[in-house]
């Protein structure tokens, strides 16, 4: 029997537990003032459109709708790019999965480094792509910040070849994200070290906007190559069950990439064929149209500000509640999670008493409180905290 994912495991828990007051604060999932997952307007918009032209639902290319790799490679990196191949994958997780089974094939005996802490499924992905996964350290929970000094120590210490994964923005699990300052220190090592980047890029234009959040992206991009790259549509175009992502790859040539493209398209056509139709259709329609376009930045504008005044209730009730509680690091951390800093039997108290769902690292996703749970909320972590 394996055990729960720690992640999704926790959602099967919450769904089946019958009080009327239950909190999901499990899986990184935006919900809005009602806690309902919203339908965007620009998503009802660009389907009414697509439904009403009547158009079938035939195979896309084993690399996706060509409109939706090259609207995405212009989100990413601000413009398309010779030597950037982009293949549609099945929401983040994919893009992360064609990435290591690519990696697979070029550095067989890598290892994997990610950060401690971070993304559950990380861990379990890379090891089941083959490699041995080991972490670097990332957060200190003194300070509530990066534990930079030792990221980088580790990261200079490592053999040339190694392959280095690296939360672009909006860290999961912990919030907390690398300055301009220590991304430009990163990518030095890395290109001095010679190592293999994977940047992660699940929140894009959930920190601070659409062009600041790819700021690290762009940078290893401009700089060296090759990087590879996954990236999601679940949370900023609120498209879970969808499963739109994708993979790319910064190759060092236009030749590179036509290779290299050949070899991910036997990657993708041995696991799934093709990806899934509806989901890139309606995110292409919303990159490649200037009116839906400047729709979905204002709606992802209206989520990111919703999360942060939720960061500032929560601070500001538990505050109220346990006077002399600190918890105004919540406010500088950044995107759907909080790393709380709660102990795992803090956790699992607020679960049994209170069914309030967290990770057991101490994460909680901010971005499912609202103003009719959040008084409920504060209430049961000042009572644990006491
Ligand atoms: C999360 O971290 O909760 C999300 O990325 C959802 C997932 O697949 O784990």
């Amino acid at each position: 029997m394996a055990p729960a994912d720690p992640i999704l495991g926790v959602t099967e828990t919450y769904v089946a537990d019958q009080n009327p007051k239950k909190v999901n604060l499990g899986v990184g999932v935006y919900t809005d003032d009602n806690g309902k997952v919203p339908l965007l307007e620009c998503v009802r918009r660009a389907e009414a459109e697509r439904s009403k032209s009547g158009a079938p639902w035939s195979y896309l290319p084993i690399d996706g709708l060509a409109a939706y790799d090259q609207g995405v490679q212009r989100l990413l990196f601000g413009e398309q790019r010779k030597n950037v191949v982009t293949v549609q994958a099945l929401g983040g997780t994919g893009g992360l999965k064609i990435g290591a089974d690519f990696l697979r094939l070029l550095a067989p005996r890598a290892t994997v480094w990610i950060s401690d802490p971070s993304w559950e499924n990380h861990r379990q992905l890379f090891e089941a792509a083959g490699f041995e996964v080991k972490s670097y350290p990332y957060y200190d929970a003194r300070t509530h910040g990066v534990d930079f000094a030792g990221m980088r120590r580790t990261l200079e210490g490592l053999p040339a070849g190694d392959i280095v994964v690296l939360h672009a923005c909006c860290h999961n699990p912990t919030g907390v994200d690398l300055s301009r300052e220590q991304w430009s220190e990163v990518l030095a090592v890395v290109q001095a070290r010679r190592l293999l980047p994977f940047v992660d890029l699940a929140y894009q234009g959930f920190a601070d906007g659409i062009d600041a959040d790819a700021y690290a992206a762009r940078l290893f991009a401009d700089a060296m190559s090759p990087v590879f790259l996954s990236s999601s549509f679940s949370k900023s175009v609120s498209l879970y069950g969808e499963r739109v992502g994708a993979f790319s790859l910064v190759a060092g040539s236009e030749e590179e990439a036509k290779r290299a493209l050949s070899q991910i398209k036997r990657i993708v056509r041995t696991n799934y064929s093709n990806p899934p139709s509806h989901g890139g259709q309606i995110v292409a329609a919303i990159l490649n149209n200037a009116e839906l376009r400047r729709l979905w930045e204002s709606e992802l504008a209206g989520m990111r500000d919703r999360i942060k005044a939720m960061r500032k209730a929560l601070v500001d009730n538990i505050q109220k509640r346990v006077p002399g509680a600190d918890f105004g690091f919540v406010l500088q951390q950044r995107g759907l999670f909080s790393y709380s800093g709660l102990s795992r039997e803090q956790v699992l108290r607020l679960r049994s008493e209170y069914s309030i769902y967290a990770i057991e690292s101490g994460r909680i996703c901010v971005a499912a409180l609202n103003s009719r749970n959040i008084d409920y909320v504060a209430d049961a972590i000042a009572k644990v905290i006491r």
